[in-house]
């Protein structure tokens, strides 16, 4: 497994192919914050109608921060999920108040803020603070399972802390922002839970599912999702 060479065609095909995402226009944290919380139950083409809306309401986070709560979660109506809504908009009174509106980039403080997890935390710090951070959520979790051909049961939290630390490792070097996403893109575009498009794949190559035919069968998980 060359990791550069992986890094390369992850890369070069993500700037090639990835979806134009109204976040993805500019790397301001704020922006790339309320987008992550936003996908986070929701899929891109729900959510950006509402991300144009939401940053045209509340083009800041002081916009945000200076809002009534019903004026946020009225932003957020047909999103469901509502405490992300209100766990959003403490966090930006927090930021305002503690560091005068400055999202912080240092891993403890935003990670300390509401509603910001390690999934969260992970892609703000690597997509908008270029740092060389795991962002691992469920698509990246299947990918991975497949490309390194792991049997761990992805439901079980430890297996979250594996797979970050194997994107600590196959990050170093590469661009932290477009590592991340190209792993959720492809999770997204090719490496879909049923019938993935192999063929199609960058890295088919460096797939050792693909190399035994066993891709959908992985990733192991033990037990249902919760329902909406
Ligand atoms: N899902 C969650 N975050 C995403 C991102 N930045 N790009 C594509 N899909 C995502």
């Amino acid at each position: 497994f060359n990791i550069y060479q992986f890094q390369e065609h992850l890369i070069d095909w993500f700037v090639d192919q990835q979806r134009d995402l109204p976040w993805r226009k500019n790397k301001d944290p704020y922006k790339v914050w309320v987008s992550e919380i936003m996908l986070q139950q929701t899929k891109v083409d729900t959510v950006i109608p509402y991300f144009h809306h939401f940053m045209k309401k509340f083009p800041t986070v002081h916009d945000l921060a200076m809002a009534e709560e019903q004026e946020v979660l009225k932003a957020w109506e047909g999103l469901g999920y509502y405490s992300r809504a209100r766990n959003l908009h403490q966090a930006a009174k927090d930021v305002v108040e503690k560091y005068d509106g400055v999202i912080p980039s240092n891993p403890k403080e935003l990670g300390a803020l509401k509603g910001i997890g390690p999934y969260t935390k992970g892609a703000i710090l690597s997509i908008a603070f270029m740092q060389e951070e795991p962002a691992v959520d469920g698509n990246v979790m299947r990918v991975l399972s497949r490309l390194l051909k792991i049997e761990d049961d992805i439901a079980r939290p430890k297996t979250r802390k594996r797979f970050e630390q194997i994107v600590r490792d196959m990050i170093s070097g590469a661009n932290p922002s477009h590592f991340n996403q190209a792993l959720m893109e492809l999770g997204a575009l090719i490496c879909t839970p049923k019938s993935p498009t192999c063929l199609l794949c960058p890295v088919m190559e460096h797939c050792r599912a693909f190399h035994s035919g066993v891709e959908e069968t992985l990733p192991i998980k033990s037990k249902a999702k919760k329902p909406k």
